[in-house]
């Protein structure tokens, strides 16, 4: 079966019905923690459950030029990033942080995710754009490679984040637990080093993780007005540097008057992982009719993966890691592999 044109406007219903089982059928397949079906879909591993969103999101998605897309592999902290970024584009409109809208929705209502369909809409369809206003801010976790055309010919910027492989498998081990088993029973930390192992190999829900970090990163490297490189870990270190480079890159810098007000300071408070956590919107209701707000919270640190991982299970990832990004010119301060 060819695959379904990318550029293919209004694609007709039962052609992507078609193309859809055709892809459940065909493609590899593998069980992520041992419950949650995932395939091999355009080199990247996806649930078969978001294929049509995806495929929509893919062929259909007209991106403005005004549009914000935050990018990450699950679990690289884009929470914290949709909150920033929601409340960094609007403080003009919402300069009291008291009644801030981040107090009443958690930040993945406000910032929509494209491959998600929403919560009552269990058909797989894509979420509504049209009351969003401009700019509209877009989340995602597809590959640099598999976005819409558009995305790429638009002048749409993209913020992309990632994390420490290992604190990024150590919090999607804690999350997808919750969310097989419902839940807040103790994990089996028996089943670490197989689901590492899973993970070490790419097959994890949008993995491998190499793969997905460098496709955004050369983006960044070669159009550094497009995508802006963001790492969680530096984010912690000096949020006020990285929530100012976040402003200018997305078009909303901090004037001198904001700066001396202490607004970034403001802003840093009000999406810090206490102040959010604490929040009852956070502590209640649900993500995509998927999992609890409050799974998104667990405990917001850099290293807690020391707490799991021992070295003789990490050099695998570290060897795998080396190799693929050998000659790239790529390198972290947060994560260096050792071999
Ligand atoms: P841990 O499980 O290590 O605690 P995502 O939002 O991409 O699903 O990532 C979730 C991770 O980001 C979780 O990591 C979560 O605790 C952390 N997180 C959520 N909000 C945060 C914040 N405001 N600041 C720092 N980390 C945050």
């Amino acid at each position: 079966m060819e695959p379904l044109e990318t550029t293919t406007k209004n694609p007709k219903m039962e052609e992507l019905e078609d193309y859809v089982q055709h892809l459940e059928i065909s493609l590899p397949k593998e069980l992520w923690m041992g419950a949650f079906p995932i395939s091999l879909y355009e080199g990247f591993w996806c649930s078969p459950k978001i294929f049509k969103s995806t495929i929509l999101f893919q062929t259909q998605f007209e991106a403005h030029d005004t549009d914000i897309l935050l990018a990450s592999l699950p679990k690289t902290g884009s929470t914290w990033l949709r909150s920033l970024l929601f409340a960094i584009v609007n403080r003009n409109i919402f300069s009291d942080f008291t009644k801030h809208p981040l107090h009443t929705q958690n930040s993945h209502e406000l910032v929509v995710h494209m491959e998600f369909p929403p919560s009552n809409n269990t058909n797989g369809t894509q979420p509504d754009l049209t009351k969003l206003s401009s700019p509209r801010l877009l989340a995602t976790h597809i590959p640099y490679l598999s976005l819409p055309k558009s995305i790429k010919t638009s002048k749409t910027r993209i913020v992309y984040v990632c994390r420490n492989p290992f604190d990024t498998f150590i919090s999607s081990w804690h999350f997808y637990h919750k969310l097989s088993l419902n839940t807040s029973s103790e994990l089996d930390h028996n089943t670490i080093e197989e689901y590492f192992g899973q993970f070490c190999e790419g097959k994890f829900p949008y993995g491998p993780y190499e793969d997905h970090l460098l496709g955004y990163w050369k983006e960044s490297i070669q159009n550094p007005n497009k995508v802006l490189f963001m790492e969680y870990e530096g984010l912690k270190q000096d949020p006020k540097a990285y929530v100012k480079k976040l402003a200018e890159f997305v078009g909303y810098p901090f004037s001198q008057l904001e700066q001396e007000k202490g607004i970034i300071d403001d802003i840093i408070k009000l999406c810090s992982f206490e102040n959010l956590k604490k929040m009852k919107v956070n502590n209640s209701g649900d993500a995509y009719g998927i999992f609890e707000n409050k799974a998104l919270f667990r405990k917001g640190e850099v290293g807690d993966w020391t707490n799991y991982l021992t070295p003789s299970m990490t050099k695998m990832f570290d060897q795998n890691f080396h190799e693929k990004f050998k000659g790239t010119g790529f390198n972290s301060k947060y994560y260096q592999p050792s071999f």
